[in-house]
């Protein structure tokens, strides 16, 4: 006969050699108990089904895995998630704001992807470039380094985008898309 005073549930004991981390998240606090070596695209998409950002080659070279951590662009195949712990990260499904970020909406209008794998990192990547304009920091293509604002140009856009790969070639729409969501911004 079953007892009527069940025995309590033990709370669950995270797996020998695990790490309980929190993290935030597109604004929104998780708490988790993962291998210290995860990454923090795994954590991502396999922890959180974030499927947004994407595993191209998860050594570093395509970009398809870009986000933002602190408003910087990170490559999230080579970044921990043990290490992010208070920091503000932020996926293409946190760009939106009610509406599509503009530079969304200009992808669409000019035409910037076909089979839109790169595009999650594409857009999180020029977000973050957009913030380093802003920041007055140069690239390898600058002129001018000391100059009160660096031209918004393609070279520097190229430049700066050069770590995000597209298989499709949509180069032409996405440095379109860049300039046109962008421009006035900069001051151009
Ligand atoms: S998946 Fe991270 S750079 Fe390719
Ligand atoms: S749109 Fe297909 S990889 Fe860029």
């Amino acid at each position: 006969m079953p007892s009527p005073h069940p025995t309590p549930k033990a709370a669950p004991i995270p797996p020998a050699g695990s790490a309980l981390i929190l993290l935030k998240i597109n604004g929104v606090d998780h708490s988790l108990s993962i291998d210290p070596r995860t990454s923090l695209l795994d954590v991502l998409r396999e922890h959180l089904s974030l499927t947004g950002p994407k595993k191209g080659c998860n050594q570093g070279a395509c970009g398809a895995c870009t986000v933002l951590v602190d408003d910087q662009r990170v490559l999230s195949c080579l970044s921990l998630a043990v290490q992010l712990e208070g920091r503000k990260i932020t996926t293409i499904e946190g760009i939106a704001n009610g509406e599509l970020h503009p530079l969304q909406a200009a992808f669409i209008e000019h035409d910037g992807f076909q089979c839109g794998y790169c595009t999650p990192g594409q857009i999180c990547s020029a977000i973050g470039m957009f913030q380093e304009f802003q920041n007055g920091l140069p690239s390898a293509v600058t002129g001018d380094v000391a100059a009160a604002a660096i031209e918004f140009s393609d070279a520097e856009i190229k430049e700066r985008m050069s770590g995000n790969l597209c298989r499709c070639g949509a180069y032409v729409g996405i440095c379109e898309a860049i300039h046109s969501a962008f421009d006035r911004e900069v001051g151009k």
